[in-house]
C-alpha cells in the first residue's frame, strides 16, 4: 500500500495511504487519511473490513495504533467504516466520530456505542492533540444524508470524503491530479449518480468556498493542489445531478 505525508510541520503531519496493489479487483480502491499531531492521531474514514490488515500494516510504521485517539466516519458506507469493530479492537481509547443521523446504524457494523460520538448537523470542532485540532464541516446530501468533512485551518486541507471521488483505470493512478480535464471525466458518472441534490452541492461550494484550501483530500481517486481544487468547485457546480432521475445509462459504480 502507497503512502506519501501531504504536510508535515514540527507538530502536524497528514498522511495519505492509497493504491493497495493487493486490493480485490471486486472492491473500490479508496484513500485513508492519518492525521499525527504531538503524540496521538486522528485516523479518517478507516475504510472497509477487507483492507484492514493492509492499513494497520501501512499506518503502524508511523504511529503506535494505540496513539490513535480519535476515528472519523464522514458517513455509513461500508467502503467508509466497516472495518470500524476491528479498529475500536485495536484502538481502545479511541472516540468514535460519525454524523448523529447514523449513530444508530452504524453499531450494526458490531462496534460498542459507547466509543461513539454523534456530531450534530452544524459540525463541531475536534481537538485531535492538545495543541491542534480540526473542524468537522457539514456535507448533508453528499452524498449520504448524514455527511461530514473534515477541514484543518493549520494544514490547510480539506477532506472531502467522496466529494471529488474518480474512478480511476489501471494506467492512470496517479496521487494529485495533474490535468484537471482530463481527470474529470473518471468523476463524471459518480458524481452525477451519487450525488443527489443541487441544492446540497450548492450550499456546499458556498460553505467551502471561504475556507483555504491548499489541498483537497478526497477518499477515492487523486488529490487536488489549490488550483485544481478551485476548479473542481467551478466544475461540481455545473454538473447536473440525480442522473437516475434523468433516465442516465451511464455505467456508474458505487464509491
Ligand atoms: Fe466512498
Ligand atoms: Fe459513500
Amino acid at each position: 500500500m502507497l503512502s506519501e505525508v501531504l504536510y508535515e510541520d514540527k507538530d502536524v503531519k497528514w498522511i495519505v495511504f492509497a493504491r493497495d496493489p493487493d486490493k480485490a479487483a471486486s472492491v473500490i480502491d479508496t484513500n485513508e487519511y492519518l492525521l499525527i499531531s504531538g503524540e496521538q492521531g486522528m485516523l479518517l474514514d478507516p475504510g472497509g473490513v477487507e483492507i484492514f490488515p493492509e492499513v494497520v500494516s501501512a499506518i503502524s510504521d508511523y504511529i503506535p495504533l494505540e496513539n490513535i485517539t480519535t476515528l472519523f466516519g464522514s458517513h455509513q458506507d461500508p467502503d467508509i467504516i466497516s472495518s470500524l469493530s476491528l479498529w475500536l479492537g485495536t484502538c481502545p481509547r479511541a472516540r468514535v466520530y460519525v454524523p448523529w443521523v447514523w449513530s444508530s446504524f452504524i453499531p450494526h457494523f458490531g462496534c460498542d456505542t459507547s466509543q461513539l460520538v454523534p456530531v450534530p448537523d452544524e459540525g463541531m470542532r475536534v481537538e485531535v492533540s492538545p495543541t491542534h485540532a480540526v473542524e468537522l464541516v457539514p456535507a448533508h446530501y453528499l452524498h449520504s444524508s448524514g455527511n461530514l468533512h473534515v477541514y484543518d485551518p493549520k494544514a490547510k486541507i480539506l477532506f472531502s470524503g467522496d466529494v471529488g471521488a474518480a474512478l480511476l483505470p489501471p494506467d492512470k493512478q496517479d496521487l494529485y491530479v495533474e490535468d484537471f480535464d482530463a481527470h474529470a471525466r473518471y468523476m463524471d458518472g459518480f458524481h452525477r449518480r451519487w450525488m443527489p441534490s443541487e441544492a446540497a452541492r450548492d450550499a456546499w461550494i458556498e460553505r467551502v468556498s471561504h475556507l483555504d484550501i491548499e489541498l483537497m483530500v478526497p477518499q477515492h481517486g487523486a488529490i487536488f493542489r489549490r488550483k485544481e481544487a478551485k476548479r473542481f468547485l467551478d466544475w461540481f457546480g455545473g454538473l447536473r445531478l440525480a442522473s437516475a432521475l434523468q433516465g442516465s445509462k451511464r455505467s456508474d459504480r458505487a464509491a
